[in-house]
């Protein structure tokens, strides 16, 4: 572990590096993302496309991820032209990772501004705002704290304070073994809110948007948007599974793993959905409400079940820790990027890097009120980073280190670490190979033809 500039060296076993690459890829992607992109892009059509691109496309790209950092023991940019040197091909691979390093960078910068709102709901529902309140009632609380630019200035400067008070201190590992107790705490708060859907709720009707096919509702941008929120709730593309595979024992099974992490990510998610769309559905909300969305519907669950000021509470504790423990996963390559390339110090990288990303977060911000009508390429400031990172940059990285391990990587030293033999192996071959790159150059061409 000489190699890498790190503040701990391997995970002591398979478990720990679990929690962290769960602690990584479980956060506002799951339980904020996940269901207001459905809501928006026609329910099952999403749903449906994003699990396939999770199998097909998401399972391969984490483990070359992971595979690649292992083998470098490296940061992400100087993993890649490292592998890339060492399979005899051009140094220029190193791009990639730094594409991905600026992709976190811009990432952080929106998902800031939203922990934010998970911060800012931990108080209200903890001070019983929502008692009694239907959708109506959360909805205009939701607008006025959206008009409000002092109250997510304040919001998002706590976020972002915090994830830079972890990364500046180094204590990313502590906050890793935290969440073994918070991130069950967090599936059973979930599975309490799925109970109170599913038996207050229009949890039929729920049921059949989000996993009724509906084949005629899928058209490119469905299926762009599906891709790229598979690579955003994984963490893929943006070199940070790669570094986390730095710190991987070569005794760690990566398909095994993978599909742990996975599964996890996954479950988390449809189970937001299922405590979201029986309340979007029995409350008239519009399941395309957008950015909002659990911030309108979750409230009706905790101003009206008994003891939902507590239960609500602890929800917004629970998804403010998980947000943190993919924001502080987003922070890190940059600040171990500028901490290699300048003479900064860890706590001067950090203080740069975060005070940059807050600025940029500050602007998108202000795109939900006062600059609302400041437009990029038809966009607000919000949804415009939103698009660009998850719709473009996460995919087309993904797709560069796809293409790299399916056609530049020496295939059989590949198929011995992963342990395929046989039809597996066949499997791995085809799909890594064929089908996750042309998926995404498809759904890009596509695009292009309109
Ligand atoms: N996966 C996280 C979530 O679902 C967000 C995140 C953390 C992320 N690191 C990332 C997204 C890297 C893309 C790339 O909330």
């Amino acid at each position: 572990m000489s190699t890498t500039k790190a503040s701990h060296g391997q995970w002591s076993s398979r478990f720990g590096f679990i929690l962290a690459a769960t602690g990584s890829a479980v956060g506002l992607g799951n339980i904020w993302k996940f269901p207001y992109m459905t809501g928006v892009s026609g329910g099952s059509a999403f749903v449906l496309t994003y699990l396939l691109c999770i199998a097909l496309i998401g399972v391969p790209i984490l483990v070359m991820e992971w595979l690649i950092g292992r083998r470098a023991q490296k940061n992400p940019i100087q993993a890649m032209e490292h592998v890339a040197l060492q399979e005899g091909r051009s140094r220029h691979w190193k791009w990639l990772g730094l594409v991905g390093i600026l992709g976190a960078f811009l990432i952080l910068s929106f998902y800031s501004v939203i922990g934010g709102w998970a911060l800012d709901y931990l108080f209200r529902t903890g001070s019983g705002t929502f008692q009694g309140m239907n959708g109506e009632q959360t909805g205009a609380v939701f607008n006025g704290f959206l008009g409000d630019a002092g109250s997510l200035l304040l919001w998002h400067t706590v976020f972002m304070g915090l994830t830079m008070a972890i990364v500046a201190m180094g204590v990313t590992g502590g906050l890793e073994r935290a969440s073994r107790i918070m991130m069950p705490g967090l599936v059973l708060v979930l599975l309490i809110l799925v109970g109170y859907g599913v038996t207050t709720g229009a949890a039929g009707r729920a049921a059949e948007f989000l996993f009724t096919p509906n084949w005629s509702a899928i058209n490119g941008q469905v299926v762009l948007a599906a891709l790229g929120h598979a690579f955003f709730t994984l963490s893929l593309g943006m070199g940070i599974m790669t570094a986390y595979g730095a710190y991987l024992g070569q005794n760690v099974n990566l398909l095994g793993t993978a599909r742990t992490v996975v599964l996890l990510d996954t479950t988390i998610a449809l189970m937001a959905g299922m405590a979201i769309f029986p309340l979007v559905f029995s409350h008239h909300l519009e399941p395309s409400a957008g950015p909002g969305l659990i911030f309108v519907t979750l409230p009706i669950a905790f101003g009206n079940m008994t003891g939902g000021t507590v239960l609500g509470a602890l929800f917004f504790i629970l998804l403010s820790f998980a947000a943190l423990t993919s924001s502080m996963s987003l922070l890190e390559p940059v600040v171990a990027l500028l901490e290699e390339k300048t003479p900064l110090g860890r706590k001067s990288a950090t203080l740069v890097a975060g005070s940059v990303i807050w600025l940029l977060g500050v602007a998108s911000l202000l795109s939900f009120n006062h600059w609302s009508d400041i437009q990029i390429m038809g966009n607000n400031i919000f949804d415009f980073l939103d698009k660009l990172t998850s719709k473009f940059m996460l995919p087309l990285t993904g797709l560069g280190i796809i293409i790299f391990a399916g056609w530049f990587m020496n295939q059989d030293s590949i198929r011995r670490e992963l342990g395929l033999e046989g039809p597996g192996y066949t499997v791995w071959r085809i799909v890594s190979r064929f089908v996750a790159p042309l998926a995404v150059i498809a759904v890009f061409i596509s695009l292009l033809l309109g």
